[in-house]
């Protein structure tokens, strides 16, 4: 099985590939610029050099492919017509050329933020996107369009989709964590954020890839207890401030999901389940 990979150098897909290639997949990555495939083509995969908006290339990257997995997006400090042309346009473009190419699978990574705000309950995958929250924007409105679309495909002409909806990806050496002091200190001290870790993510992504018969489903990519604003800051070692105690959290089920579709049909556990195991195995 070849496997076309995109947004290989970013965060979760340079730690998704070398993963995929463990597993003796044959992988080829699409990446914007030739010199940043060198440490995938030193690790076995086959390199494609494109932009994802780019038709001809997107076309040349999917030659003789099985699967794909399109990881890439456009939502740190991009224009929201950035956001828009890669996340949906683009990503949608990426299906529909990768359908009539006659791929047999193609996983989408997405976010739980397309759940929009909060149910008074984990949002599961059967909810549908509801604009607004404190997060909404382009990055998780263009996402949740293509989930749409995406999904489309699979219900008009058959082509097996599946959604990955990640959490807050956070481990391994991401600065994801420690960038979330930016914005953590304005929440009141309970408000919680769903994390997930990438080896968790990559064995989530892995799943989606191989099962048979969950064409057509969407899954929520999540470790299984939200951190509060407060343990954010503790993680961190960042004295939280004093006010944030006295603040309330307007929405307390905003970008919480349950993971249990994940568990239930492909038999996911999360090997980080909390932010504290990933502390106490040196995995942050
Ligand atoms: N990180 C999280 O907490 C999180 C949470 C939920 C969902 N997700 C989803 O997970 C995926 C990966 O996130 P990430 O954190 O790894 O993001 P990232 O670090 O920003 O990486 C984005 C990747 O997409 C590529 N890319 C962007 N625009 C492109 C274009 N026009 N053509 C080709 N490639 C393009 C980037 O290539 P360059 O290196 O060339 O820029 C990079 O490889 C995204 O789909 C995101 O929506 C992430």
């Amino acid at each position: 099985m070849t496997v076309l990979v995109t947004g290989a150098t970013g965060e979760v897909g340079r730690r998704f590939v070398p993963r995929l290639l463990q597993r003796g997949t044959d992988v080829r990555v699409l990446v914007r610029d030739e010199e940043r495939g060198a440490r995938f083509a030193a690790l076995g995969a086959q390199v494609a050099v494109g932009e994802l908006r780019d038709g001809g290339s997107v076309v040349k990257a999917l030659g003789g492919v099985d699967a794909v997995v399109n990881i890439a997006a456009a939502f740190r400090g991009v224009p929201d017509e950035e956001a828009w042309a890669v996340n949906h346009t683009a990503a949608v473009a990426l299906g529909t050329a990768a359908l009539e190419r006659g791929v047999r699978r193609f996983v989408q990574v997405s976010t739980n933020l397309t759940y929009g705000a909060g149910r008074g309950r984990p949002a599961s995958e059967d909810d549908p996107s509801a604009p607004g929250g404190m997060l909404w924007g382009a990055y998780p409105a263009s996402k949740a369009a293509a989930d749409r679309d995406l999904l489309a495909l699979h219900h008009e002409h058959g082509f097996d989709v599946r959604i990955a909806r990640l959490a807050f990806v956070y481990g391994e050496g991401d600065s994801h964590l420690a960038d979330s002091m930016r914005w953590a200190g304005h929440w009141a001290a309970h408000q919680r954020l769903q994390l997930v870790h990438h080896a968790d993510v990559c064995q989530a992504l892995w799943r989606l890839l191989t099962a048979p018969d969950v064409a057509g489903r969407a899954y929520n990519v999540a470790d299984d207890a939200p951190v509060t604003a407060y343990e954010l800051h503790e993680a961190n070692g960042v004295e939280p401030p004093a006010e944030a105690a006295a603040r309330v959290d307007p929405d307390p089920w905003y970008g919480v999901v349950t993971n249990r579709r994940l568990r239930d049909d492909l038999g996911y556990r999360p090997l980080f389940p909390t932010l504290w195991t990933a502390r106490d195995a040196g995995a942050l």
